[in-house]
């Protein structure tokens, strides 16, 4: 039967339904490499969006000179699905704060000159989707189906002027958090992530390109992220490459303060809104580099953890950099704490703010 609420979206094909229904979720799950055989689908053109769609998960037919191959128009929000494992809500499935990363993902296509999608018809495409593949939301604790909207630019031009036309898909995948144990941080201090006044404070897809070259040779060597440094003074921190920072120094949770070149964080926003109920005094101020290293290598009671959407909370065991630095950090006290708090909430086993748990 045709999932319930579909409004504007029409259900997908009784076939595609049936192949999700005939699915297994693979032990382990890993994150992306299982994708859900439904997307969402919609073009924009003349001016209008088109109302998306559930269709095959397939290649699209783009010409190789669409402008977002050329000239990076693209962008993207990274959203999950959680089990409803509690009793406040009816529903089999939560989104978690669908309609703040609708307006990031409109803030992001604003920035990189692209149409608004309006926001409502954004999360009704979400809940459709989960609702057709309800059968690929793990059960288990920290797990969700990962949900990985996109706008691209597919005019066929090579003027270096904005699409006249875009593609929005929405692909989903079954997933584990994206760090399920302790991550190894490589403080970069060769290249930058964004630059004043850039794109840093959107999800553009080129800033994660950007990050690629940096990432590679450090993977090798057992680093999970770069931390990133501000572009001007390399001495601040701002993000990882996947989510935003936050350290614990002593009784205090600090994070770098919002600015044009570190993206808002939903999971950072929801953390300073948790931080004060498990007693925990917040600071969003700048956090020299220099002096945490040195604070953390003369023995201070100090954790760093990274958070976003994907990652869920991922503690950092230990620090590295191009001048030899290795430094191993203390078993975290908080990040789990702050990670369990966070998950009970996106299973529906606490109480959050409204719109944070959206039922579907
Ligand atoms: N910073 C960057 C660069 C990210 O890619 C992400 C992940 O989306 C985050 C921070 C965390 O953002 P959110 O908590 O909204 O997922
Ligand atoms: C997310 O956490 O959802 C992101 O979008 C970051 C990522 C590149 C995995």
């Amino acid at each position: 039967k045709p999932p319930a609420g579909c409004g504007r979206i029409a259900p997908a094909s009784s076939e595609l339904r049936a192949g999700v229904e005939q699915m297994r979720l693979p032990d382990p799950l890993g994150f992306g490499t299982l994708m859900a055989p439904i997307m969402a689908l919609a073009y924009y053109r003349d001016g209008a969006w088109e109302t998306p769609r559930l269709t095959a998960l397939e290649p699209l037919q783009l010409a190789p000179h669409a402008q977002a191959l050329h000239y990076g128009q693209a962008i993207f929000e990274g959203m999950k699905a959680y089990r409803n494992l509690g009793a406040l809500f009816q529903s089999p499935a939560l989104l978690f704060r669908p309609y703040d990363h609708a307006s990031r993902f409109n803030r992001s296509a604003q920035r990189l000159g692209m149409p608004r999608i309006d926001e409502e018809v954004f999360v009704e495409t979400l809940e459709q989707l989960v609702a057709h593949l309800d059968k690929l939301v793990p059960e288990r604790l920290a797990q969700s189906l990962y949900l990985r909207p996109a706008m691209f630019g597919i005019t066929d031009h090579l003027s270096v002027t904005p699409s006249t036309e875009y593609c929005f898909v929405v692909v989903a995948t079954p997933s584990d958090a994206f760090f399920t144990t302790p991550i190894k941080a490589w403080i970069e201090r060769r290249y930058s992530r964004a630059g004043a006044g850039g794109t840093g404070n959107v999800k553009a897809a080129g800033n994660y390109a950007a990050s690629f070259a940096a990432a590679a040779p450090l993977r090798e060597q057992g680093f999970h992220q770069l931390l990133w440094l501000d572009a001007n003074s390399r001495t601040h921190l701002e993000e990882f490459t996947a989510m935003n920072v936050f350290v614990r120094w002593g009784e205090t949770l600090l994070t770098p303060p919002l600015s044009d070149t570190i993206l808002p964080g939903i999971t950072r926003d929801s953390l300073l809104a948790l931080a004060g109920p498990l007693g925990l005094a917040m600071q969003e101020r700048p956090i020299a580099i220099d002096a945490l290293v040195e604070a953390i290598g003369g023995g201070a009671d100090i954790e760093v953890f990274g958070c976003g959407t994907g990652a869920v909370i991922a503690s950092v065991e230990a620090l590295g950099d191009e001048s030899g630095l290795r430094l191993p950090l203390p078993a975290p006290s908080v990040a789990p704490l702050l990670r369990k708090s966070l998950l009970e909430i996106h299973h529906g086993l606490a109480p959050a703010p409204k719109g944070w748990q959206w039922p579907v």
